[in-house]
């Protein structure tokens, strides 16, 4: 894509992260939980992208660390969000270079699947599908419609199971308004 960069977040760059979520989310809660992510035992700081263009931020992705619990065994999986692109610079396909360098490195790291809460409409155009139709209970408070997975390792979606995320999202969602 002409102009964009994607790359990991660097500290330089907190400030323009903040301005990003707080103008596509038209309040503060996301931007607080990235913050909140970021200060967490979750967080993956290569793994935090953003969409660089004409010097300024324009676009963010986080993805941090989240667990699988199967009934034998419970892994590391990645948890996709927030994201985020400015309004004055979306439907130009930023969000999806955003959503493919981050399914890139995720696969890169090694991860075997990534979870996403969000609109399923925008996630099942890269590959997410609906995580009840692999039997995944989630413990957040959010329809089963809302939640996806990516299998990343061929069989690790198979024994089904439930995605726990960290204490850090249950507090947005008991705080956000
Ligand atoms: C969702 C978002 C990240 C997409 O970024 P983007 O750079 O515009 O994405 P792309 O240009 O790659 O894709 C645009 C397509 O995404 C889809 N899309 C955008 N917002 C959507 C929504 N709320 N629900 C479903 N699909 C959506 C549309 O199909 C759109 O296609 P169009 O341009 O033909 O209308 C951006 O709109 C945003 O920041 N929204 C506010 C914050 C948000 O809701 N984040 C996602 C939380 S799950």
């Amino acid at each position: 894509m002409a102009n964009i960069t994607i790359r990991p977040e660097s500290f330089d760059d907190l400030h323009g992260i903040d301005i990003v979520n707080i103008s596509a989310f038209e309040e503060e809660d996301e931007a607080r939980l990235v913050t909140a992510i970021r200060h967490s035992p979750a967080y993956i700081p290569e793994l935090s992208l953003v969409a660089e263009g004409h010097d300024r931020i324009v676009g963010h992705l986080m993805m941090f660390m989240t667990q699988l619990e199967q009934q034998e065994r419970n892994i590391n999986i990645l948890a996709l969000a927030p994201m985020s692109v400015l309004p004055s610079h979306s439907h130009r396909g930023i969000g999806s270079e955003l959503v493919t360098k981050a399914l890139e490195q995720a696969k890169n790291q090694g991860f075997p699947a990534i979870v996403v809460v969000g609109y399923p409409d925008y996630y099942t155009r890269f590959g997410f599908k609906p995580a009840w139709q692999k039997e995944l209970a989630c413990n957040l408070p959010v329809t089963r419609e809302a939640v996806l997975v990516l299998e990343l390792e061929e069989g690790t979606l198979d024994r089904g199971g439930t995605i726990i995320y960290p204490p850090v999202f249950h507090q947005f969602y008991e705080t956000a308004h």
